[in-house]
């Protein structure tokens, strides 16, 4: 069966996948859906140790992939428990009301690696809900890899690339600042309250944004390498 309609192709889609636990708990987190294509496209989910959403999935065999671009969405997934009016329940699984489409999967346990546990997925129900055509906006792919980034700083113990990892944190930051919408720099705000303490530097990047807009008046777009 091919997703391209429903929103998911070839490469990894993030996504909000959500999940109900054995007891029909509902769970929302961001995660990669992977497309494989060949003569017939093929899905995946790699799950690392430690989520409910593994948990879940190891419970009852099923997930649900929402497709959304609302950055408030990814990063309350990632860092909260989604408060229960985002759900809408079909056949008894829990989908997310907003999604643009979500896609039920039956999940088989492929193989389990230290860490994390590799599935496949077959599709068994799909809905479209919204056909949007939106350009690519910067400021949300800067939301998504900060996102991915603050949940790997809270398990990485390395005092050098937890320091990369600030540095990238500040360049996406002006990158939201400068391409994001209302959303995203709402997301943001989220992040650096969750995860970062980013108020040792967010003093200096308020500096620099006025240096940037300056620079970015007389020049080049690329600021930010600046930064590094
Ligand atoms: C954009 C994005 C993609 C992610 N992809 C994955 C993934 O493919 N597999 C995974 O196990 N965790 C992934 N994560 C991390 C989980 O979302 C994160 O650990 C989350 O807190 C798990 O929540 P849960 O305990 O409610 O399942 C991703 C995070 C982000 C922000």
């Amino acid at each position: 069966m091919n997703l391209k309609e429903a929103g998911i192709d070839e490469g990894i889609s993030e996504v909000i996948v959500t999940t109900k636990s054995g007891a029909g708990e509902p769970d929302a987190a961001p995660i990669g859906v992977i497309t494989v294509t060949n003569d017939e496209n093929k899905y995946f989910v790699k799950l690392y140790e430690g989520s409910r959403t593994l948990s879940n999935v190891l419970e009852t065999n099923k997930l649900a992939v929402n497709v959304t671009d609302d950055a408030v969405l990814f990063v309350k997934a990632a860092f909260e428990r989604l408060n229960e009016v985002h759900f809408s329940i079909f056949h008894g699984f829990p989908v997310l009301k907003e999604a643009k489409s979500w896609i039920i999967f039956d999940c088989a346990l492929i193989e389990k690696r230290s860490g994390n546990f590799l599935f496949q997925l077959t599709p068994i129900a799909v809905k479209i809900n919204r056909k949007e055509v939106k350009a690519i906006n910067r400021g949300l792919n800067a939301v998504i890899e900060a996102a991915i980034l603050a949940t790997r700083y809270a398990i990485t113990e390395d005092k050098r690339e937890k320091e990369e990892m600030r540095k990238k944190m500040k360049l996406y930051d002006a990158i939201v600042e400068k391409c994001g919408g209302r959303r995203e720099k709402e997301a943001f705000g989220i992040l650096r309250e969750k995860n970062w303490n980013l108020s040792r530097i967010s003093a200096s990047l308020s500096q620099r944004h006025a240096n940037v807009q300056e620079s970015t008046n007389q020049n080049s777009n690329y600021y930010w390498i600046e930064d590094r």
